[in-house]
């Protein structure tokens, strides 16, 4: 029997999720995750909640251990995540407070180790094989819906689609990089959707994004240059609503056994060389 079905990982000033949990630690084979994983239930769904960031938020987006986060979910039967974040907006109408639901991912991060499937020998002698998965749309279409959804029953009207750009940070961007970004045509920019996407497709997870926008980035026109204490400042105005969204979204998405979009067989007939927990 699963410990949780549905995974959420909170991020930056998000770090309690539900009120009644249990608190249980997990190591990996590449470590420990963020923090323990907190499991509880929400409309009869068994959830398991991990703060992205640790609790107090000591770590920052490229010390994260994104490989043991997602290892850890799926080790204790969690099939199918809910990645909330902190964003800045690269458009003017995309201001604080606006939720948007991205379908695509630029992955302009430096130093993150984005993949499994290393060829690294494991400690049980195991040897991930060399795996090229299909990425093309990054995000479940299942899960996405399902939070579209959730917010326009909150009367928040989310924006639908979009790109969301992941920089390395731990600083936020230069103007130059900020307009660029834009004129890309890309939506939002983060630090932390990236690999969090990536390696939950390659242990076959279902994963969707609600970014929260707590700022205009710096190239816009009336970004001023972004703080981290105008984002976590946004981010607490807005956590309750979004924590409802999460609520609604979690008891919509469909039951593990009847997924049917294309993340549950991410692997395509693919020899992994290691099995997944
Ligand atoms: N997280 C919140 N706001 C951000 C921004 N403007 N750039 C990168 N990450 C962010």
């Amino acid at each position: 029997m699963a410990d949780a079905e549905i995974g959420v990982i909170g991020g930056s000033g998000f770090y309690s999720f539900l009120d009644d949990v249990t608190e249980i630690t997990v190591d990996t084979p590449y470590g420990r995750p963020s923090d323990s994983l907190f499991l509880g239930e929400i409309a009869g769904r068994s959830v398991a909640f991990l703060p992205r960031h640790g609790r107090g938020h000591h770590l920052p987006p490229h010390g994260i251990n994104y490989r043991a986060n997602l290892w850890a979910l799926r080790s204790v039967g969690v099939r199918q995540v809910l990645g909330p974040c902190a964003v800045g907006g690269l458009r003017p109408e995309y201001g604080p407070g606006t939720l948007l639901v991205p379908d695509q991912l630029v992955d302009r991060t430096k130093s993150r180790v984005q993949s499994y499937f290393d060829g690294i020998p494991r400690p049980d002698g195991s040897v991930p094989h060399v795996v090229h998965l299909t990425f093309a749309d990054p995000y479940c279409p299942a899960g996405r819906q399902a939070a579209l959804a959730a917010a326009r029953g909150r009367d928040w009207e989310p924006v639908d689609g979009g790109t969301l750009v992941v920089i390395e940070g731990p600083r936020f961007s230069t103007r130059a990089e900020s307009r660029w970004h834009a004129a890309q045509g890309w939506s939002v920019v983060g630090m932390t959707g990236h690999p969090e996407a990536v390696l939950a497709r390659e242990l076959s997870l279902c994963y969707t994004s609600l970014t929260l926008v707590t700022d205009l980035d710096a190239g816009t026109e009336t970004g001023e240059g972004v703080s981290h204490e105008e984002v976590l400042k946004v981010f607490g105005e807005n956590i309750s609503r979004l924590r409802e969204v999460l609520f609604d979204t979690v008891a919509a998405l469909p039951a593990t056994t009847e997924r049917a979009c294309l993340c549950t067989d991410a692997h395509q007939g693919w020899d992994l060389g290691i099995d997944l927990p």
